[in-house]
C-alpha cells in the first residue's frame, strides 16, 4: 500500500513538473529577479532568484526604447528586444516587449516564437502583416496595419511584418513569454552551422541543389 502511495505520489509529480514547464509558469511569488550569483538565492524554474528582500528599482527596469533601431541591413528591419536579459525582474512573469524598426519597404522575415503570442501597435506607418495557420490548411490571414491598429500573431505560428510605405514605420510588441525565443525560417533553413545537406533541402523544397547551393551561400544575418 505504501509503495503504491509512493509511486502515485511520483508519477504524480512527474506529470506536474513536465505540466510546469510546456510554457512560461505563473509564479508562486510576488516575483524572482533573476541573477548569476547563487550565493543566498533560492532556485525557481531554472534560474537563480535574487532575495527578494534586496530588489530594486532597476531590477524592473530598461531606458532607450524611444531610440530607432538601425535599420540599415538586407531586410531593412531592426528588433529592439525587452526580455529577461535585458530586465532580470520579468523572470518568471511570462511576458516580454520588442520595438520593431522599419525603413520604407523594409520587411520583418517570417519567422516563429516557439514560446510566445505576439501582439502588436503600429506606432507610425503602415505594415502588411500576416501569418500562416499550421498543416494540413496553412492558411495564410493578413492585414494592413495604419498607425494605432493592433494585431496579434498566436504561438509558434510563422508571421511577418512588411513596411509597404515610403516612410519609416515604427511597432511595439508584447510577447507572452520572458523568453519568447525567434526562429527566422530563411536562416534557420539555408544559413544552419553546419549546413543542412543540399540534397535533403532540394528534395523537400522540390529544386534543384544548384538552387538551394546558391541559396545556402547568402549572407543570413538576423535583424534581432
Ligand atoms: C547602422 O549599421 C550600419 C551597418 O552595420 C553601419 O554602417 C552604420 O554605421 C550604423 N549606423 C549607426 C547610426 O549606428
Amino acid at each position: 500500500m505504501a509503495a503504491a502511495q509512493v509511486l502515485a505520489v511520483s508519477i504524480l509529480l512527474a506529470l506536474a513538473s513536465s505540466l510546469a514547464f510546456a510554457s512560461d509558469p505563473s509564479p508562486l511569488q510576488d516575483f524572482c529577479v533573476a541573477i548569476k550569483d547563487p550565493k543566498a538565492a533560492v532556485l525557481v524554474n531554472g534560474k537563480f532568484c535574487k532575495n527578494p528582500k534586496l530588489a530594486k528599482a532597476k531590477d524592473f527596469f530598461f531606458s532607450g526604447l524611444h531610440k530607432p533601431g538601425n535599420t540599415s541591413n538586407p531586410v531593412g528591419s531592426k528588433v529592439t528586444a525587452v526580455n529577461v536579459e535585458q530586465i532580470p525582474g520579468l523572470n518568471t512573469l511570462g511576458i516580454s516587449l520588442a520595438r520593431i524598426d522599419f525603413a520604407p519597404y523594409g520587411l520583418n522575415p517570417p519567422h516563429t516564437h516557439p514560446r510566445a503570442t505576439e501582439i502588436l501597435v503600429v506606432l507610425e506607418g503602415t505594415l502588411y502583416v500576416g501569418f500562416a495557420t499550421s498543416n494540413p490548411d496553412n492558411r495564410l490571414i493578413t492585414k494592413t496595419l495604419n498607425k494605432g491598429d493592433v494585431f496579434v500573431f498566436p504561438v509558434g505560428l510563422i508571421h511577418f511584418q512588411f513596411n509597404t510605405g515610403e516612410t519609416n514605420a515604427v511597432a511595439l510588441a508584447g510577447l507572452s513569454s520572458q523568453n519568447p525565443g525567434v526562429i527566422t525560417i530563411a536562416n534557420a533553413v539555408f544559413g544552419s552551422k553546419p549546413p543542412i545537406r543540399d540534397d535533403v533541402l532540394a528534395r523537400a523544397f522540390r529544386v534543384d541543389t544548384k538552387l538551394i547551393d546558391n541559396l545556402q551561400a547568402q549572407f543570413w544575418m538576423d535583424n534581432n
